[in-house]
């Protein structure tokens, strides 16, 4: 098969794949220079919205409606705009073999794609249940989530099992995010996860006993403390019930697995160094290979204000580092240098009528402040982390913008915190003086 040519090719079209090729557009790529990758079959969307109002009963959204880049307010990028820009976009293609010495990619179907740059954004894949050897995890019914022809599969269940019962395995950010919208959906929701609290890579006790409270009363019966062991099938495949390690069983007509993600890096496996599971980076996400960027979920870089190295699976991050890439590649190109990547983390979530969001690092003591009681109609609360007397992260449920912007500043800042008990009273009104 003929062989492609391209000075710059970004392998992965997902959020950080669509971020980049914008940013190639502002710094002047010429048609026929740029080459976009991707297993899916659409052009890159906000991944985002897969979880929450894709799934929708009512007034559900739809591609081309969340083509990125609207999720950060900016223009969307339809698959004409590619076009248009002289940009090829090289949907359902998988590639299945990498050789960062020789600058070549190959496809599943046998089609070479030679670089001079190359931009991984391959993002991450999710972890299954029949990885960890769980019996009858290949049952018919079973989903996970991240790309949208998985959201498809699962939209066609909720119509085929309508009013149904569905167990959500996992108490993260899917689990979370699925529990809410399925109930939505009026499908009866068991939430198992094997920690003490939800959501524990983020969450405190308290912030997490809010949010628990809250879905009990919208009807989620969330089960602690134990994990899926095994299902149960109908004779056509179809799952029945799951079966939990503490003996219990549950009927279930769909179910949903958010056990965590890992970042996919395989095709790279001992070319390029890695470290805490990603591809490692410097503070322009160049990689140890000249000539090679790792952007997004699969990046492990330099987090400056912590001085520490870190992955972030999260959509802020992949769309910033797309763009720090993109400028890096064209600064490097015209013999000059860009600032360092100096990137506040930023998490958000929304589930139900509620709305998140939490920035900096969540290390040290927590003070908890506000309203965080789940039957209350004015809830609205948050948390500070205090670490060497600063604050160095910040979390906020139901913040107007202003409040949500005056957490990111605290986060940035790190004002000193004198009194915890002072904090508590003051709550948000602290980081609104900041
Ligand atoms: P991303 O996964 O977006 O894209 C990777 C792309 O590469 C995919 O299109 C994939 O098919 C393709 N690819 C992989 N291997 C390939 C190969 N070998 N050949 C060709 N193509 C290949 N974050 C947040 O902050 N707030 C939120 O609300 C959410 N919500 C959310 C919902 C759901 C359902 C998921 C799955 C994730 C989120 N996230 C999130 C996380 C966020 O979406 C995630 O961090 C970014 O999408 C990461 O962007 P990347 O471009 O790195 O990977
Ligand atoms: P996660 O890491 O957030 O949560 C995984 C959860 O799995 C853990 O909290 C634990 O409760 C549970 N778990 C682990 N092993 C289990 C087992 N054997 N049985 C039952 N539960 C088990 O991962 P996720 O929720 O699967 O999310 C996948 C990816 O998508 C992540 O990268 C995440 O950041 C991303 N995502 C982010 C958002 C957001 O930022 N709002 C939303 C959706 C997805």
């Amino acid at each position: 098969m003929a062989e492609k040519s391209f000075k710059y090719v970004i392998v992965g079209g997902g959020v950080a794949g669509g971020y980049a090729a914008r940013e190639f557009v502002k710094q002047g790529v010429k048609p026929g220079e740029l080459a976009i990758i991707s297993k899916e079959a659409v052009a890159p969307y906000e991944r985002p919205a897969l979880s929450k109002a894709y799934l929708f009963p009512e007034g559900a959204a739809r591609l081309p409606g969340f083509h990125v880049c609207v999720g950060s307010g900016g223009e969307r990028l339809l698959p004409e705009w590619y076009a248009d820009k002289g940009i090829s976009l090289i949907l359902s293609t998988e590639i299945v073999k990498a050789d960062l010495a020789s600058k070549i990619l190959v496809s599943a179907a046998g089609e070479s794609f030679k670089y001079q740059t190359l931009v991984i954004a391959t993002g991450s894949t999710v972890l299954k249940l029949s990885d960890f050897g769980v019996q009858g995890a290949d049952s018919k019914n079973i989903f996970y989530l991240r790309e949208i022809d998985d959201a498809d599969q699962l939209v066609e269940a909720l119509k085929a099992k309508k009013n149904g019962k569905a167990v959500v395995v996992g108490g993260g950010y899917i689990g979370l995010e699925l529990s809410a919208v399925l109930r939505l959906n009026n499908i009866e929701v068991n939430m198992v996860y094997p920690e003490p609290w939800c959501m524990p890579r983020l969450f405190t006790e308290g912030i997490a006993a809010f949010y628990e409270g809250y879905y009990q009363n919208k009807g989620v019966n969330i089960i602690k403390g134990t994990v899926a062991a095994g299902f149960d099938a109908h004779p056509n495949g179809e799952v029945k019930a799951v079966k939990l390690k503490d003996g219990r069983v549950l009927d279930a007509d769909i179910v949903v697995v958010g056990v965590g993600a890992r970042p996919l890096t395989t095709l790279f496996k001992g070319q390029v160094e890695e470290e805490k599971g990603g591809i490692k980076t410097d503070a322009f996400f160049k990689t140890s290979v000249p000539d090679v960027y790792a952007v997004g979920d699969v990046a492990t870089f330099p987090m400056k204000m912590y001085n520490d190295i870190r992955r972030v699976e999260h959509v802020d991050h992949s769309r910033k580092s797309a763009e720090q890439a993109v400028k890096a590649i064209f600064a490097s190109e015209q013999g000059k240098s860009i600032d360092e990547y100096d990137y506040l983390p930023y998490f958000y979530s929304r589930a139900f009528n509620l709305s998140w969001q939490f920035y900096g690092d969540n290390v040290g003591e927590t003070v908890l402040f506000g309203d965080a009681d789940s039957n209350s109609a004015t809830h609205k609360f948050g948390t500070y982390w205090i670490k060497d007397g600063k604050i160095v992260g910040a979390f906020l449920e139901s913040g107007s913008p202003e409040e949500n912007k005056a957490i990111a500043k605290v986060a940035k800042v790190q004002p000193v915190a004198s009194s915890l008990d002072q904090l508590a009273q003051e709550g948000i009104g602290f980081a609104s003086k900041i």
